[in-house]
């Protein structure tokens, strides 16, 4: 990625409150690619289950008898009811049981019963299975995608971003607190603030002591004029200043490192990997936090955020949780008010428009990634 050589516009302010805008967008961006909904841990047994939503779409996530996940629309085949009323639970013997009238399903979204129903020859159970959605996981994320045939496998989705966490062991570390936050903002204003650190010095001056570069404005060394790397591993990512090992407020952790990690990992004190829209994951030596992004409407957006550690640091550690906390929760804090202010500005009828400036390239990515996704949709 390079700094930008010239200003660009932003994108046009209408996008950022128009329902008719928004809807395009959920259907071009939210129903289209694969879109992570929680972890696996929230359903280690057959039959338990959590309800998760994507744009207006409830879905049912949940094991079979096989232990294998399957995920369904939250809608009775019979005259569409929601099935599941709670947001979770579990599913007394295996039965997705709908509260209207009754019909019955198995695990694995067959029609199993229909009781008291009066016969009628051309009635059969086999043509009223759950709607199906596809899914599949990665690093204990559960993924769906809402398209029938998606574009591509979860595999490609998340390409080389995964990689940048294979160190790190995601599918045995555990949740041990979630945050849950919503924001009065369009769900492009929060990744827009993601995608840079001009706000930082101002937004973050805790995260500015912790990280000494983004007191410069910008996401990376090599965004910085002159820049040479230390040596030849030395790529310009972020990393914590000399003597700090992790983003707790004072740099210091009584968490112990994960095993696996490399010298620069370990160095850095931070990695990012960022799967566009739906999350991204900021790996620590010592722990994770993964930050999910829903849109809850044209200027709503829920904010989830996780912080995992491997089970048994978790038990022998417990008294570490709250310290390994207070960063991600201050950040959220800082810039979910920044994005609320900024959401309030763009409806200024002189605003059409904002400007891009050279730190702000990965925005501008972000942008030119939706752009080509609307290309062919009616605006
Ligand atoms: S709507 Fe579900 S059984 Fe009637
Ligand atoms: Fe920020």
């Amino acid at each position: 990625m390079t700094t930008l050589s010239r200003t660009e516009l932003s994108l046009p302010s209408t996008w950022y409150y128009d329902p008719d805008h928004y809807a395009v967008e959920l259907e071009a961006v939210w129903y289209r690619d694969w879109v992570c909904v929680g972890r696996l841990h929230e359903i280690p047994r057959a039959g338990d289950y959590f309800v998760a939503t994507v744009g207006s779409q409830q879905l049912i996530v949940t094991r079979d008898n096989e232990n294998q996940l399957r995920v369904f629309h939250n809608t009775c085949r019979h005259r569409g009811s929601i099935l599941c009323t709670n947001e979770q639970g579990r599913f007394p013997n295996g039965r997705i049981i709908c509260p209207y009238h009754t019909w019955t399903y198995s695990l694995t979204g067959a029609l199993l019963a229909t009781p008291a129903r009066l016969p009628v020859d051309d009635f059969a159970e086999n043509d009223y299975s759950l709607y199906q959605v596809n899914s599949a996981c990665w690093g204990g994320f559960i993924f769906v995608c809402l398209d029938d045939t998606p574009g591509c496998t979860l595999e490609s989705f998340l390409g080389s971003e995964a990689q940048i966490m294979k160190h790190w062991p995601l599918a045995e570390m555990i949740s041990v607190q979630q945050d849950r936050k919503l924001l009065a903002c369009n769900w492009k204003i929060f990744w827009e603030n993601y995608s840079e650190c001009y706000h930082c010095p101002r937004v973050h001056p805790e995260l500015c002591k912790l990280v000494p570069l983004y007191q410069n404005g910008v996401l990376s060394y090599t965004d910085t004029p002159n820049w040479r790397p230390d040596d030849a591993s030395d790529d310009g990512r972020p990393r914590v200043a000399p003597g700090l090992a992790t983003w707790t407020l004072d740099g210091q952790t009584g968490l112990p490192v994960i095993p696996g990690l490399d010298e620069h990992e370990i160095r850095n004190g931070v990695n990012f990997a960022s799967f566009t829209a739906s999350m991204f994951v900021v790996a620590h030596p010592d722990y994770v936090r993964s930050v999910r992004v829903l849109p809850r409407g044209p200027e709503s957006v829920e904010l989830i955020v996780d912080w995992l550690l491997l089970p048994e640091v978790a038990e022998t550690y417990a008294g570490e949780i709250d310290r390994m906390l207070d960063v991600g929760r201050l950040l959220i804090e800082q810039d979910g008010r920044v994005c609320e202010i900024n959401q309030r500005g763009l409806r200024c009828v002189q605003h059409k428009h904002g400007v891009l400036v050279p730190q702000e390239y990965s925005l501008w990515e972000f942008h030119e990634w939706l752009r080509a996704k609307l290309e062919d949709r009616a605006l």
